[in-house]
């Protein structure tokens, strides 16, 4: 397969890395990047709460806030995109620059805040993918936050559940954002079983009872394990359907280059690899496997999805390695899951789910 980033990639590393995004979404939505043939198997075709996937790799939110590119994004091999995260009121974010790379090491930082362009522009960019003849096969899920400006939560995210649940394949109520002030207060167990409460009626109000669209939370890697604790025992009562694990990290391993690590906001890509596992294969066991998990995280190959897999995960997204390894690794994850499945005689990914994490231990003590 032709692979044409080995040539962008020297540009896009020349210029800011936010405009180097914005380059990014203009040339996938021109339809200039080439589309490859991605690699399919029956053994990753999945279904997960009900939805069927033709593959377990996704693309995290945070790459397509405003909806623009879910086509070209399916395009490129993934098996569900999540677009957002949208607020209902358009947004600036923080001051730039705010998104800083690290080749080095692999890694990103940014302190976005949220900027997009509301969820009315959101809703018209939905449904003119939805009304397009040529629909890529694929998931779309839909990561709702709420405006800096607000100061009562529920509203924003009701608010949202009731403009943009009606079209989501699935919702994710991000709470674990780094860069919100007061977002992940909504992580505290009373408070996030208050809010999910709120938001599940709104969701059933929105969509009806019958089929709504399932709800994930998604939250930081950064709980301790009381707080995990907590969070797992209220998830498993708040009726959500399921965890996406996790944000972005506010800690900063020593090997990151000072001058890197001393940027403010949510570090991604390498060095949250493991962390995000070991909260994966903590919540499942905390939930006894019974929550189905997306696990996100540092995933740049297929042995990291694998591992996440092993781990708990059903599901895998990723983000900040696209930006290090262009398109195509999309294919090339996909393909070495399957060879590693293969390796170690399971028939299907299913079979494969927390295969690491004894729960029997857990029961019995
Ligand atoms: C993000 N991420 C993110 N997550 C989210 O729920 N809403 C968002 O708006 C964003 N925005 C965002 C912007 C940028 C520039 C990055 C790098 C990341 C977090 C992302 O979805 C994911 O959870 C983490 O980045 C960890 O995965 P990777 O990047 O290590 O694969």
């Amino acid at each position: 397969m032709f692979d044409p980033y080995p040539l962008l990639k020297p540009v896009l590393f020349r210029i800011d890395p936010e405009q180097a995004h914005h380059l990014t979404l203009k040339l996938l939505k021109s339809g200039l990047f080439p589309r490859q043939k991605t690699f399919q198997s029956s053994m990753l075709e999945t279904q997960v709460c009900g939805l069927t996937l033709p593959n377990p790799i996704g693309l995290s939110a945070g790459f397509d806030k405003n909806a623009e590119v879910i086509g070209p994004a399916l395009h490129m091999g993934f098996g569900f995109v999540e677009a957002g995260t949208v607020t209902p009121k358009p947004q600036h974010g923080n001051p730039k620059p705010r998104i800083f790379r690290d080749p080095t090491t692999g890694s990103v930082i940014n302190r976005m805040g949220f900027p997009n362009a509301g969820m009315n522009v959101f809703k018209d960019n939905l449904e003119r993918y939805f009304s397009r003849k040529e629909r890529g096969r694929g998931v779309v899920g839909i990561n709702i936050g709420m405006n800096k400006s607000q100061t009562d939560p529920a509203k924003d995210y009701t608010v949202l559940v009731h403009k943009l649940g009606p079209m989501a394949d699935y919702l994710t109520v991000n709470i674990s954002s780094p860069n919100t002030p007061g977002l992940r207060n909504l992580q505290k167990a009373d408070v996030f079983l208050e809010l999910i409460g709120t938001v599940l009626e709104a969701r059933d109000a929105a969509c009806g009872k019958l089929h709504p669209p399932p709800l994930f939370v998604k939250l930081a890697p950064d709980l301790d394990e009381q707080q995990q604790e907590e969070l797992a025992h209220a998830a498993l009562q708040s009726g959500i359907d399921g965890l996406i694990l996790s944000n972005t990290t506010l800690a900063r391993p020593e090997h990151l280059p000072e001058s890197f690590r001393n940027e403010a906001g949510g570090l991604s890509g390498k060095p949250l690899t493991q962390r995000s596992t070991q909260v994966i294969r903590n919540f499942y066991r905390l939930t006894g496997g019974k929550l189905p998990i997306i696990g996100v995280g540092g995933v740049s190959s297929g042995e990291d999805a694998y591992e996440k897999i092993r781990a708990g995960a059903s599901l895998v997204q990723l983000y900040s390695s696209l930006v290090f390894q262009g398109p195509l690794m999309v294919s090339y994850v996909n393909q070495k899951l399957e060879e590693l499945l293969i390796r170690d005689g399971y028939s299907h990914i299913s079979e494969a789910v927390g295969v690491d994490v004894d729960l029997k231990s857990e029961q019995h003590g």
